[in-house]
C-alpha cells in the first residue's frame, strides 16, 4: 500500500507545512520515585521522589508530535495566570512550537500529575476547570487565531473537553476555508458538523452517536459521517489498528506495534501524522497508513513520545 519511496516524498514536505493546533493545553507532570515503606499515617505507600519531569500534554502533545515531525507548528489555547502556565509556555518554545496562548485569570492551567513508582502509576492528581471560557477570553483567542490562520495549511482541533472548544470557535474555524481535523470530545459532537475529518477512538465513536455496543464499527462510522456531512472518517481501534472510511469504502488497517509499553498519546500521534501527511500530498489511505506506523512506534515507548521523520521512515517497509 505505502512503500518507503512514496513515504519519503510525503515526509520530505513536512518541514514546509504550517499547522495550527487549537485546543485544551495540559501540563503533564511525572513524579518518579521509590517505595520503601507503608506510611505510619494511613495504609498507603510512601513515595520517595527521585525525579520530576514535565511534558506538554493534551492538545500540546499533538503540537509536540507535529514539531518533532518537522512541521512549523502553532499552538492556540488558554493557560492560567500561574507558574504552570509559564512552564507550559516555556516547554512549547523549547519544543519549537509557537504559542498563540491567552492567559485566563479565572482558571488554573490544566495539570495532570502522575506519581510513578515500582514501574507503575500509583496515583494521578488533576487540577483543572472544565468551565466554558468567558466570552472576553474566547474572543481574544479567536482574534489571535485570526492573525495566524492565513498562513497555515490546516487546523487541528484537539478537544479534551476543558472549555476551549466552543460553538463560536468551531464556526469561525469551519468558515476559514482551511481543512479542519478534529480529535473529538463526544459531548461536543454537535459542534463538528462540516469539518474535514474526525479521528475518534472506538469508545468515542460509539458515544458520539449513542450507539449500542452490539452495533458494528462500520455502521457507527457511516452514521457519524451522515451526521457530520463528511465523506472521510478515521476510527482508531487500539490494538486492532484503525478503520478508514472514504465515501462508501472502508479500509481496515491492522496495528503495527512490535511492543506495547504505554498507549497514552497514541491518538495524538495519529491526528498529527494524518493531518500533516494529508497536507503534504498523501492520499487518505497513505496518510492513515503513516499515522498507523507512527502510533505503533509511540506505544512501544514509555511515557508520551514523539516520532521524528527519520524514525518514521525507517518504520515503513522498502
Ligand atoms: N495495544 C496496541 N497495540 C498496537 N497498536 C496500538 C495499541 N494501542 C494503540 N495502538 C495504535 O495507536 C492508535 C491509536 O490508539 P487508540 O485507538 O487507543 O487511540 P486513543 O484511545 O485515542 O489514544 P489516546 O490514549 O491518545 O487517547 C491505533 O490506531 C494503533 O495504531
Ligand atoms: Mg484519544
Amino acid at each position: 500500500m505505502l512503500n518507503r519511496d512514496k513515504a519519503k516524498q510525503i515526509v520530505n514536505n513536512f518541514k514546509n507545512k504550517k499547522i495550527l493546533v487549537v485546543g485544551d493545553l495540559i501540563l503533564d507532570k511525572y513524579l518518579w520515585g521509590e517505595v520503601e515503606r507503608i506510611s505510619p499515617e494511613a495504609p498507603v505507600p510512601v513515595v520517595d521522589v527521585r525525579k520530576e519531569t514535565v511534558n506538554p500534554g493534551g492538545a500540546s502533545n499533538v503540537a509536540w508530535n507535529l514539531s518533532s515531525l518537522g512541521a512549523q507548528t502553532y499552538m492556540a489555547g488558554v493557560v492560567g495566570k500561574d507558574e504552570n502556565g509559564k512552564i507550559l509556555e516555556r516547554l512549547l518554545i523549547e519544543k519549537n512550537i509557537k504559542p498563540v496562548t491567552v492567559v485566563d485569570e479565572s482558571r488554573p492551567t490544566t495539570e495532570k500529575t502522575r506519581i510513578i513508582a515500582v514501574s507503575q502509576q500509583l496515583l494521578r492528581i488533576d487540577r483543572e476547570s472544565k468551565e466554558n471560557l468567558d466570552k472576553s477570553v474566547e474572543s481574544l483567542l479567536v482574534e489571535n487565531i485570526k492573525d495566524i490562520l492565513p498562513v497555515v495549511d490546516a487546523v487541528i482541533v484537539s478537544d479534551y473537553g476543558k472549555g476551549v472548544v466552543s460553538a463560536a470557535l468551531m464556526e469561525f474555524l469551519k468558515n476559514s476555508g482551511k481543512p479542519v481535523f478534529v480529535d473529538p470530545k463526544p459531548s461536543n459532537f454537535y459542534l463538528y458538523e462540516g469539518i474535514t475529518v474526525m479521528t475518534p477512538n472506538r469508545k468515542e465513536a460509539y458515544q458520539c452517536i449513542k450507539a449500542e455496543k452490539t452495533e458494528s464499527v462500520e455502521s457507527v462510522g457511516r452514521k457519524i459521517m451522515e451526521e457530520l456531512k463528511t465523506d472521510t472518517l478515521l476510527i482508531t481501534l487500539g490494538a486492532e489498528g484503525m478503520a478508514l472510511f472514504e465515501g462508501d469504502s472502508i479500509t481496515k488497517i491492522p496495528a503495527k506495534a512490535r511492543k506495547v509499553f504505554d498507549v497514552t498519546g497514541a491518538g495524538d500521534t495519529v491526528i498529527a501524522v494524518l493531518s500533516l501527511a494529508k497536507v503534504s500530498g498523501a492520499s487518505w489511505k497513505e496518510a492513515a497508513y503513516l499515522a498507523n506506523y507512527a502510533a505503533g512506534y509511540v506505544v512501544g515507548e514509555i511515557g508520551t513520545a514523539a516520532v521524528d521523520p527519520e524514525t518514521l521512515l525507517r518504520l515503513i517497509p522498502q
